[in-house]
């Protein structure tokens, strides 16, 4: 599944950034902050990829979870928050390795109850062929997902002022998806 692959890839970085801070303390400045680039990329593409693609569907398949599946929501706000922040600051400022761990600490939480949780009722709710579906559109989104936490935000902007697109054709349809690609290719 495309969004556990994502998991492992993102608890391998976290790791290796764990090691550059432990390594001699510092774990060299530039280092550190490639390291926090690649984690804030995958982590925008990923939340991009589940708020758009698995959690509607999840809420739609999965009785009972809406109020889970808007702390989920929360929980990728306040990671994409402290991503925002990580990206301006430096590995030279005070709280940076603070603020990079409160976030590894909080995504692994997250992902530990979605691999627990939720992926195994949504693999429950949905036949093989439906969730071969969903992961070729993941993988379609994917490509043109925003990687950049503030485009993240700008896209979302955009949707709540076109309240319209989730009337036609429902969150998971083709069209959408269709949309999202026209959308991040003219931006
Ligand atoms: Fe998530
Ligand atoms: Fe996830």
């Amino acid at each position: 599944m495309l969004l556990r692959e994502d998991h492992r890839e993102v608890r391998r970085l976290f790791r290796e950034y764990r090691g550059l801070v432990a390594g001699d303390g510092q774990g060299g400045e530039d280092a550190r902050r490639e390291k926090v680039e690649r984690i804030v990329e995958e982590l925008t593409v990923h939340t991009y990829l589940e708020d758009e693609l698995f959690y509607p569907r999840l809420r739609q398949e999965v009785p009972g979870l809406a109020d889970d599946m808007d702390r989920a929501r929360e929980e990728h706000h306040v990671a994409d928050l402290l991503c925002e922040e990580l990206i301006r600051m430096t590995p030279a400022d005070a709280g940076y390795d603070a603020k990079a761990a409160v976030l590894i600490d909080a995504v692994e939480r997250h992902i530990d109850e979605e691999e627990s949780s939720w992926f195994p009722k949504v693999r429950a709710a949905l036949g093989r062929k439906e969730l071969r579906e969903m992961g070729e559109r993941m993988q379609a989104v994917r490509e043109t997902a925003p990687r950049h936490p503030h485009r993240q935000r700008q896209r979302q902007r955009q949707r709540h002022a076109a309240p319209h697109r989730r009337r036609t054709g429902g969150l998971n349809g083709p069209a959408t998806v269709a949309r999202e690609l026209a959308d991040s290719s003219s931006g």
